[in-house]
């Protein structure tokens, strides 16, 4: 329960995915933030096992970013992106191309996760009508994706209460997921089973025919659904099979992409480039809004055509390229290169790998799945009662002062790259003893 002296009355505030009337009855609040620690609001310490919501790679409170964003609000606050410019939206868009995964070096900047997503989406369809393919306007997605809550993020997702009070996209149509426990439950590397999954797509075109399909869009590992890894081979099959069918293929690397995986994204992880690319969250370390989307040059050029007084995409927002989430990226960009944090997660992933491992043996734990400085465990739900035992998991790690994430009966960690070996067992011990606590 808070202690806060002077404490905020919370009915105003309708907060975005949250069980608002459980919440407000007993709240969490957060006073403050430096490097993996967030301090409560009753003055404890919780270790961040979340990066926030796996955004804050670089860790919490960073003076360069600060300072940056200060310096930049007090020298150029505000300028538009249309028909207009700032040095800083260039600079940072030069820099991002040059770390981009090989081609994907036109880059279209949004305000979060979601924007990237439909904006990726808007993109592949007028690209699909400037090379003479305007047939081409439905999109696949895959079950248990998550691309954010635009109508056309929540269309080519897969995660139900998302979708089912909502108009949706019209023709959006899905892959299956790759999550088969009984096969692949607590595979040391990358699931064995489940490429052929892949062939879903094929499946789709002959259903559909590749003529109305503009593009499939998944993320290359699930993160928001439970830490869902591709099987060896999948992504390369979807890559071959997109090719095949002139069919665009669009990583969300909302997740993945800065370093999550011990790579800069997950398109040099696993050696498979996509055509688009989304990112948000650790772009900027969290300390900004701001999203980015990475398109291969041969698309952009492609609607670079007609007279050069016409405006090329009629698409775009009041903060695209806002110069204080600019000032933020380009901080951000050199405290992951000056600290190697874009591979840092390489050099830890074994270490990560056993210590979450030693969980194996914790009450109800029926998965574990780890990859880079990420991990799902995954829980036997309680009958009847989906999501209890991992709510209560986390309920209690907060209070034992570890912050981690639960979706459904999954729990992930994703802590800030500059993670130190000691911390990664103080995660793994607390969480354990919050399992041994579970029912
Ligand atoms: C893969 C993926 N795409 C899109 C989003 C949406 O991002 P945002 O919440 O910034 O809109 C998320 C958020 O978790 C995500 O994980």
């Amino acid at each position: 329960m808070s202690m806060i002296r002077n404490s905020p009355k919370l009915d105003s505030y309708w907060m975005p995915f949250t069980a608002n009337r459980q919440f407000k009855k007993a709240p969490r609040l957060l006073a403050s933030a430096s490097g993996m620690y967030y301090k409560s609001d009753d003055g404890r310490d919780i270790l961040d096992g979340t990066a926030g919501l796996w955004c804050v790679n670089a860790g919490h409170g960073r003076r360069e970013i600060a300072d940056a964003v200060s310096e930049q609000l007090r020298t150029l606050d505000y300028a538009s992106s249309f028909q207009m410019g700032h040095e800083h939206a260039f600079r940072f868009a030069e820099r991002l191309a040059a770390i981009a995964p090989r081609g994907l070096d036109r880059i279209f900047f949004t305000n979060s996760g979601s924007e990237s997503a439909d904006t990726a989406l808007k993109i592949a369809i007028a690209y699909q009508r400037a090379i003479g393919q305007g047939t081409r306007t439905r999109f696949i997605g895959r079950e248990r994706g998550y691309h954010g809550v635009g109508f056309g993020g929540i269309s080519v997702g897969g995660i139900v209460s998302n979708r089912r009070v909502f108009p949706l996209l019209n023709g959006a149509d899905h892959l299956r997921h790759t999550h088969d426990l009984a096969k692949n439950g607590f595979s040391p590397g990358l699931p064995e089973h489940g490429a052929e999954l892949a062939d879903d797509l094929e499946r789709l075109v002959q259903l559909h025919g590749a003529e109305t399909i503009a593009a499939v869009i998944v993320e290359p590992v699930a993160g928001s659904t439970g830490v869902l890894l591709p099987p060896k081979g999948y992504l390369e099959r979807l890559r071959d099979i997109a090719t095949r069918h002139g069919i665009l293929l669009i990583f969300d690397e909302v997740i993945t992409g800065f370093g999550r995986l011990g790579a800069p994204f997950a398109a040099d992880y696993f050696g498979v480039v996509p055509d688009i690319m989304t990112t948000a969250k650790g772009l900027t370390n969290g300390a900004i809004p701001m999203g980015a989307v990475f398109v291969k040059r041969e698309v952009h050029d492609a609607l670079m055509t007609g007279p050069e007084t016409g405006i090329e995409l009629f698409h775009g927002y009041t903060y695209s390229g806002h110069p204080a989430a600019c000032a933020a990226g380009q901080a951000t960009l050199d405290i992951y290169e000056r600290e190697g944090l874009l591979t840092r997660g390489a050099t830890l992933a074994d270490r990560w790998r056993d210590a979450v491992n030693q969980l194996r043996a914790a009450p109800h734990v029926i998965d574990i799945r780890t990859i880079g400085l990420v991990a799902g465990i995954e829980l036997e739900s309680r009958a009847g009662a989906i999501g209890a035992r991992a709510h209560e998991a986390f309920a209690d790690c907060y209070e034992q002062g570890l912050l981690i994430r639960v979706t459904g009966d999954i729990i992930a960690l994703s802590p800030p790259l500059i993670v130190e070996e000691g911390q990664i067992d103080q995660m793994v011990s607390t969480l354990g003893k919050a399992l041994a606590g579970v029912k």
